[in-house]
């Protein structure tokens, strides 16, 4: 399998594929890969000739030292997994910081909207400049057809989106529903960082999210966070950052049942964050 570490070798290449008319797939990643990587990888062989992953720890969307440092890196691994499972076709580029970068490591601004102000937008402060910034960087130097993003990070999905809209790059975006363990857990790269211990207990995320999905249209919208506040507040490990029912394509809050719906939490295990997410209806 090709990986490539220079963004020159990877245009060349691809400029040759994009002559012989082969259609290009994307998936950006952080690495650490996992089923819920993979089956994103699966979509895009299916619709695509050529399926490119980038491998890449963007340190501008994180808004925490400690965690950028911790974030599992498992680059080998991660080339081994996309070879035994996508096997031809599959070509990686996993740049360096400087690569993407250069000397100037920060984020440009965007203007998404309302959609960037709620949960991930308010509680990680200048994390969807950092995502903008790296995945207009990475679209410009693959110039893919699709590109394949996870409903896990469903509010990420909607600012994708929104970012080709604001920039005009010809690039179609594909949501992939949410990959998850066989306790409901949803599959993320944090996972790994978890005892086996907090690992069973952080299915009680998705446990809630299921209540919530249960409740909604019998119970009121605050009687349902008020009852997950509460679940939270009495469970001796997982810790609630934010609970909320909002709309799925514009992220405000609830006004009638006849819009779509999702449930968003975020909660910590100890120091790890984790986030998950449900439609409604
Ligand atoms: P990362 O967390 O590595 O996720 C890469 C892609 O995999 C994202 O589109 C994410 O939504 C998707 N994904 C992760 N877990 C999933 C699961 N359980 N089921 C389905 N899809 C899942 O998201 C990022 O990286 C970064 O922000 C990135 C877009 C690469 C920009 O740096």
């Amino acid at each position: 399998m090709l990986v490539f570490k220079e963004k020159s070798a990877l245009r060349d290449y691809l400029s040759a594929q994009k002559k012989a008319n082969k259609t290009i797939g994307f998936v950006p990643t952080m690495g650490a890969l996992h089923d819920g990587h993979l089956s994103l990888i699966e979509f895009a062989k299916n619709a695509c000739d050529i399926v490119v992953v980038s491998i890449f720890v963007n340190p501008t969307q994180f808004n925490n030292q400690e965690d950028l440092e911790k974030y599992p890196r498992t680059l080998d691994n991660d080339i081994q997994l996309i070879e035994k499972k996508t096997a031809k076709n599959s070509i990686v580029f996993a740049p360096s910081a400087q690569e993407v970068y250069g000397e100037n490591v920060s984020s440009s601004h965007f203007n998404f909207g309302p959609v960037a102000s709620f949960m991930e937008g308010k509680y990680r402060n200048g994390h969807f400049d950092g995502v903008g910034t790296i995945v207009k960087k990475l679209f410009e130097m693959v110039e893919p057809d699709k590109a394949f993003f996870g409903e896990k990070d469903f509010q990420q999905l909607l600012i994708i989106k929104k970012l080709v809209e604001l920039t005009n790059l010809p690039v179609e975006v594909i949501g992939c529903e949410i990959n998850r363990e066989k306790c409901g857990l949803a599959r993320s790269s944090r996972n790994a960082l978890l005892s086996k211990e907090d690992r069973l207990e952080s299915a009680f995320i998705y446990e809630i999210l299921q209540q919530a999905k249960a409740d909604f249209g019998t119970k009121s919208v605050i009687e349902i966070e008020e009852d997950i506040k509460t679940a939270f507040q009495q469970h001796p490990v997982l810790k609630l950052e934010y609970f909320e029912i909002a709309n799925a394509k514009t992220l405000a809050p609830f006004s009638s049942q006849k819009e779509k719906y999702r449930a968003f939490i975020a909660a910590y295990v100890k120091n790890v964050r984790l986030i998950d997410n449900i439609a409604l209806n």
